[in-house]
Order: structure tokens, then sequence, then C-alpha cells
């Protein structure tokens, strides 16, 4: 498969999880990716193991960082097409605890890092005048949510509200925008909040909620979704969010 060969990729919070499996899937593609993430060390590891991976220390809430980025991908690969905004945190918590610093924490990762994503990125994508493709990494709780994840939930409804605006606004210049909102993924961000919420609800099994989309889903399954999506395989795909949950959504029991 070389649907991607040629392209060049940035994806954010590629370090593990989720982010690293769409880098992973967009490198086997054929693109040349560059990995981003808060955490340095992690995110060299991660770009080592694949040929044509690349690391770059970028923390999505600071707009320096991420003006920095993409000036330095324009610079050295030549111009970016493909840029996924996936660096996501979840703090599991009600709102009564709920800080007012521990609410902007977690606008601040999942709103503000989309928002300097798309800004950016389609920036370097317009002024090229090659079109390009942007995949922000929304959730299912954008479309519904449950207790203890308000911050998180609010950050991921703007997240694709956002993705819809910046579609229609970037059509003009051949760049097409579409969010993912996948279900449970057992990845480190659930493993942890999995945990608060069974202290939290005073439940000792969060698998009755899993049960609703049949089992968990894996990174590899919402990267073959992010390789559409970055391919002119979705050609026409523009403004949209494209759930994964096993069916999750549409469960009543
Ligand atoms: P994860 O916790 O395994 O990975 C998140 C990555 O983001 C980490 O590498 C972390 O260092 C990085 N990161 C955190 N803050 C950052 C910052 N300020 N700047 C740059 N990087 C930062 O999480 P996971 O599960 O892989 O999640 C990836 C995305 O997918 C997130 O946006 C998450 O909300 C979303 N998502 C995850 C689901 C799941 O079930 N795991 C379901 C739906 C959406």
């Amino acid at each position: 498969m070389n649907i991607l060969g040629g392209k060049v990729a940035l994806v954010t919070g590629a370090s593990r999880g989720i982010g690293f499996a769409i880098a992973k899937a967009l490198h086997d593609g054929g693109a040349t990716v560059v990995l981003t993430d808060i955490n340095a060390k992690g995110v060299q590891a991660s770009a080592a193991s694949l040929e044509r991976g690349h690391a770059m220390r970028c923390d999505v809430t600071n707009e320096s960082d991420m003006q920095a980025t993409v000036e330095r991908i324009v610079a050295e690969f030549g111009g970016l097409d493909i840029a996924v905004a996936n660096a996501g945190v979840a703090r599991v918590q009600p709102i009564s605890a709920t800080t007012l610093a521990g609410w902007r924490y977690t606008t601040a990762v999942n709103l503000d890092g989309v928002f300097l994503t798309l800004r950016y990125a389609g920036a370097a994508m317009a002024a090229r005048g090659k079109g390009g493709s942007l995949i922000t990494m929304a959730s299912v709780y954008a479309y519904a949510s449950t207790p203890m994840m308000a911050s998180y939930a609010a950050s991921k409804a703007a997240a694709l509200s956002l993705t819809k605006s910046a579609a229609l606004e970037m059509r003009g210049s051949g760049i097409r925008v579409n969010a993912i909102c996948p279900g449970f993924i057992l990845t480190d961000l659930v493993a942890q909040s999995r945990a608060g919420f069974e202290q939290l609800l005073g439940i000792s099994d969060f698998d009755p909620l899993i049960a609703k989309q049949g089992r968990y889903g894996t990174p590899e399954e919402i990267a073959k979704l992010a390789v559409f999506l970055a391919s002119d395989r979705s050609s026409w795909c523009t403004g949209c969010g494209y759930t994964l949950d096993g069916g999750l959504r549409s469960s009543i029991i």
C-alpha cells in the first residue's frame, strides 16, 4: 500500500496510543511522518521505530511551539499535506470538584490544541496551494456524556464544531477537515480514566459500559480510518465527524 507516497504528515500527541498508531499507519501508507508530543523522550523513541519518522517536541497548547513546528516541517520537508490534531487529555472529576485551572487544562489541550493545529497547519497548506487533509481527534463524548467527564465532553463537542467551521472556511483551498470520533480504546488514557470512574462512581467494574461497544477498539482500527481520511480516497469527505465505536452510540442497553 502506497496511497500516501510522497506526502508529509504531522501527528500531535504521537509518542504513544492512538497518535502513534496513526503515525505508523500513515508511514506504512508511504508518508514521511513528523511525530510531535510534549513528551520529548517518548516521541523520539517512537519516531526512531519508523524509517521515515521524525520527532519534534511540541506542546499543542503553546502557540509559538505550534507555529515553529509547522515552519520547521515546511522548511525541512518542503510542505505539509496531512496534519492530525490527536493530542488529548482526560480528567475524571465531577463538576463540583473541578477547579477552573483543571477545566482550562483539559480544554487547552483538547480544544486550543486542535485550534492551533488547524490554524497553523491549515495556513501552511493554503500558502502552498496544493490542498491537504486535516484530521481532528474528537470522541463519542462529542455527542453524549457520562458523569465525571464534563470538561472532556465539552472540549470534544467544541472540537467537532471547530472541525466543521474549519472545513467550510478551507474548502476553497482544497483542504479537507474531518473529525474521528472513537468509542473506548484501551490506551493509557482509558486505563487511567477507568480507575477514576470505578473509584468515583463507586463501581468495581467498567465492563458493562464496554459491553455496549462489544469490546475495546484498537488504536490500529482508528488509524485505518485516519489513513482513508488522509488519502485522496476520501476526496469528497469534509466537515464530518466519523464515529468508530462498535455500535456504542446506537445502543440503549
Ligand atoms: P494517550 O494518553 O495514550 O496519548 C495522548 C498523547 O498526547 C500522549 O503521548 C501525551 O504525551 C500527548 N499529550 C498530552 N498533552 C499534550 C500536549 N499539551 N501537547 C502535546 N502532546 C500532548 O491517549 P489516547 O487514548 O491515545 O488518545 C489520543 C486522542 O484520542 C486524544 O485526543 C483522546 O481524547 C482521543 N480519544 C481517545 C479515546 C480512547 O478511548 N482512548 C476515545 C476517543 C478519543
